[in-house]
């Protein structure tokens, strides 16, 4: 039973009183991307009824036609972040540089990581989307403006993560490396209720998530784990199903809350695939290791990697320990 009175902003109030030297600005922060989160909902929600479909016209800085609600969730997260004056610094997918808030940062703990609209092509077909967030502390505080280059830490350095997906209902999922919760919001009083406490992903799952028409140009140890996984052997409860929505956040929701694995690896045409590391790949692999499953380049942890571009690739392998290291060792023989 959901215990309605349990908000997202009480309970990160009730996290921070663990927490003696905590100053409350962090959890003010994590209200705030709630508080952008319900702005954005409620504009997908209306989006069939306003004229808010379509394109702009404008490519962002992956050379991706921009669909107006990423502009739209951009915007809202951009100014969330200006008033409430605990962020300095922004690495948005919609935005080439980092985007600097103010030129007076002294003081300021953390830089915000954003992809605000991911899933975009499903837009069109009233499909789930949703925002990957990624929270790091700026190195040195006394600072007002910080090097580019401090936005660039691992994703075991960062400080919190989360998503949130826009489906049948809106549930925000984050971790500050104290477990996985998810909070579902009430429409009617416009609040995130915490509906799943310390989620724990299953070892193994039933299920993968690929985009299969990229085959001809896969590698040949991915060739043989998908083949893999299509083998029937009840034994290993194979075959997998294949689940694909084609939107990251939904795409790990099902994997986080049922097992399995989601899978976009580098292929001969673009050796590091689709994904960006510092705000798709890195949060949702410190979510899935949070909850005792794990996330893989195929050849090294997500969480190690060292970027070197804030808008980087990395290939993913996400999901079920077992799921994801079986795929590994796939890989591991083919370059061997
Ligand atoms: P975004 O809409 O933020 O650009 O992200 C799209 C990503 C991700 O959500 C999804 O998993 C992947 O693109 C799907 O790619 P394919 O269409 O190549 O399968
Ligand atoms: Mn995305
Ligand atoms: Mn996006």
């Amino acid at each position: 039973m959901v215990d309605m009175s349990m908000t997202l902003t009480r309970f990160i109030m009730e996290r921070q009183e663990l927490h003696s030297e905590a100053t409350g600005e962090f959890s003010m922060l994590l209200a705030q991307i709630g508080m952008a989160a319900k702005m954005v909902s409620n504009q997908i929600r209306r989006a069939g009824l306003v004229d808010i479909l379509g394109v702009t016209g404008d490519t962002n800085v992956q050379g991706e036609t921009v669909k107006k609600l990423d502009e739209y969730a951009n915007n809202v997260f951009l100014d969330v972040m200006e008033y409430s004056k605990l962020v300095c610094e922004i690495v948005s997918e919609e935005i080439e540089g980092v985007a600097r808030l103010s030129r007076s940062c002294k003081g300021r703990k953390y830089s915000l990581l954003v992809d605000p609209l991911d899933g975009s092509s499903n837009i069109d077909i009233n499909g789930a989307v949703g925002t990957i967030f990624s929270i790091h502390h700026r190195h040195d505080e006394t600072l007002d403006l910080i090097p580019d280059e401090d936005l660039l830490q691992k994703g075991s350095e960062q400080v919190a993560a989360g998503y949130v997906m826009y489906g049948p209902s809106t549930i925000l999922v984050y971790t500050t490396g104290e477990g996985v919760h998810g909070f579902t919001l009430d429409p009617g009083v416009g609040e995130f209720v915490l509906s799943h406490e310390n989620i724990q992903m299953p070892a193994q799952g039933k299920t993968y998530a690929i985009n299969i028409g990229n085959r001809s140009q896969w590698h040949h140890s991915i060739r043989q784990y998908v083949d893999y996984l299509c083998e029937a052997d009840p034994e290993s409860e194979r075959p997998y199903s294949l689940r694909y929505v084609g939107a990251l956040v939904a795409d790990f929701h099902r994997i986080l809350l049922e097992g399995g694995i989601y899978m976009y690896p580098g292929d001969r045409e673009k050796s590091d695939g689709k994904l960006r590391l510092l705000y798709e790949c890195a949060p949702l692999a410190m979510l899935a290791e949070q909850a005792g499953g794990n996330a893989s380049s195929g050849t090294e942890s997500i969480l190690e990697i060292q970027p070197t571009d804030i808008h980087q690739r990395s290939p993913l392998f996400i999901g079920s320990r077992e799921d994801v290291s079986l795929a590994e060792k796939f890989i591991r023989e083919e370059t061997r």
